[in-house]
């Protein structure tokens, strides 16, 4: 991680010799002012220049901890919380610096230097529109949703994880990329969680992964995702997100998935949607499966699959009288969550073990 990083916006250069020449450099000059006045010697002896010199060295080497130069805002104890956030967020200045600017740009507008090799942009931190969250579409991430972004990256885009960086770091440089959106202060209150249960214990049972499949269809995701979930028959192929970058639905038998692979990522995904182009679906949404709907659609199936999945049709309401009329809010949201789990189980079900060699050359089936 470190290595590829730095290489991209670190000066060239400045090797080892350079280094050790800069070392010997501030040492002698720190040197040099001593000698002339003996008076002085003992004023000198307090601070040592050494400790100035070895602090430079230490901020210019890669790998090495960042050392951060003192923050002073009001008098010390004043304002105890605002000298806290401002000293997080002058540190996560540093840790931008060093590795998101070269991609993210200076100002945060996802314009830096490496932005133009890119096909997916960098995201552009000032208009306060994040795809992955935990929250409803409309609402600013969590900080807890940035800080799994940078520790895991983001699959199939050039967005590196930083599964190492301490601790410390990224939460201040998780503070330093709200700075770039002014309003953040403002809005934070409003965010919308959409919370993400625990998964049942049998995620891999035949008839949840059946009612997945149901599921599935009758709420159109094969319409981008293709009725085999690896884009067959889709609608439409392309598409441009809030950014104005091209993105295909994802193909579920292959790669890893932005949001992340656990049952709980996939869950969240489709629950909060990635932003103009994939939906989210929320709520009442998840429980408007129906056993009805279920024999209309059933002449369009493979007559093998339409009898695997007519066993476990019943488990469906029959109509959506039933579910908006009879069912009280905690069965309908009870439904919901199931249906939930059943569509994670059935996309669990489509990935296919496919060796690199073969997703690389499509030579697989
Ligand atoms: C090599 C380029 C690159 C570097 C370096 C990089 N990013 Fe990114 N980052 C991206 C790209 C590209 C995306 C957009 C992915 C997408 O839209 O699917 C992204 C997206 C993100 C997101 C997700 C935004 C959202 O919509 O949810 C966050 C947060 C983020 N980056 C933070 C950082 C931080 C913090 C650093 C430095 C520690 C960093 N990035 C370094 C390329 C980079
Ligand atoms: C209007 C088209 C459309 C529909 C309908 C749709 N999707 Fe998507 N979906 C997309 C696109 C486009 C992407 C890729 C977005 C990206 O990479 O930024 C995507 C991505 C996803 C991902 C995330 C993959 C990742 O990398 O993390 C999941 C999970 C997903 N869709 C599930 C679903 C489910 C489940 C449904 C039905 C309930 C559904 N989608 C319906 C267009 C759609």
């Amino acid at each position: 991680m470190t290595t590829v990083l730095e290489q991209g916006h670190k000066t060239p250069g400045l090797g080892i010799v350079g280094l050790v020449g800069l070392v010997l450099a501030t040492l002698l000059s720190a040197c040099g002012a001593d000698t002339p006045t003996a008076e002085t010697a003992a004023d000198h002896e307090v601070t040592p220049p050494t400790a100035d010199a070895s602090q430079e060295v230490a901020s210019e080497s890669p790998g090495d901890a960042l050392e951060y130069p003192e923050w002073e805002t009001v008098a010390p104890g004043e304002n105890a919380a605002y000298n806290q956030r401002a000293n997080l967020v002058q540190r996560g200045h540093l840790v931008y610096g060093k590795y998101c600017l070269g991609c993210h740009g200076e100002y945060g507008n996802g314009e830096g230097p490496a932005a133009v090799r890119l096909i997916t942009q960098p995201r552009d931190f000032t208009s306060g529109i994040y795809k992955f969250r935990s929250t409803d579409s409309g609402s600013l991430p969590l900080e807890g949703d940035l800080h799994r972004t940078i520790t895991r990256g983001l699959a199939r885009v050039s967005m590196p994880g930083f599964p190492l960086m301490p601790e410390g770091e990224k939460l201040a440089v998780v503070e330093y990329i709200k700075t770039f959106y002014p309003r953040w202060e403002d809005e934070k209150d409003q965010r919308r969680v959409i919370p993400v249960p625990r998964p049942p214990d049998d995620m891999g049972a035949d008839n949840r992964r059946a009612r997945g499949r149901i599921i599935y269809l009758q709420m159109g995701c094969g319409k981008c995702h293709g009725t085999d979930g690896r884009g067959t028959g889709a609608t439409q192929t392309e598409y441009v997100d809030a950014w104005g970058n091209q993105q295909k639905p994802f193909d579920f038998t292959r790669g890893s998935l932005k949001g992340g692979n656990t049952p709980e990522d996939i869950y969240r995904t489709f629950h909060t949607g990635l932003r103009s182009i994939m939906p989210s679906f929320d709520g009442d949404t998840l429980a408007a499966v129906t056993s009805g709907a279920f024999e209309d659609m059933k002449t369009n199936l493979e007559p093998q699959e339409a009898n695997r999945l007519a066993a476990v049709a019943a488990d469906f309401p029959i109509d959506g009288n039933t579910i908006f009329s009879e069912m009280n809010d905690s069965e309908r949201s009870a439904l919901a969550e199931r249906n939930s789990w059943d569509l994670v189980a059935y996309i669990m079900s489509l990935r296919q073990p496919t060796s690199t060699a073969a997703a690389v050359l499509g030579s697989d089936s």
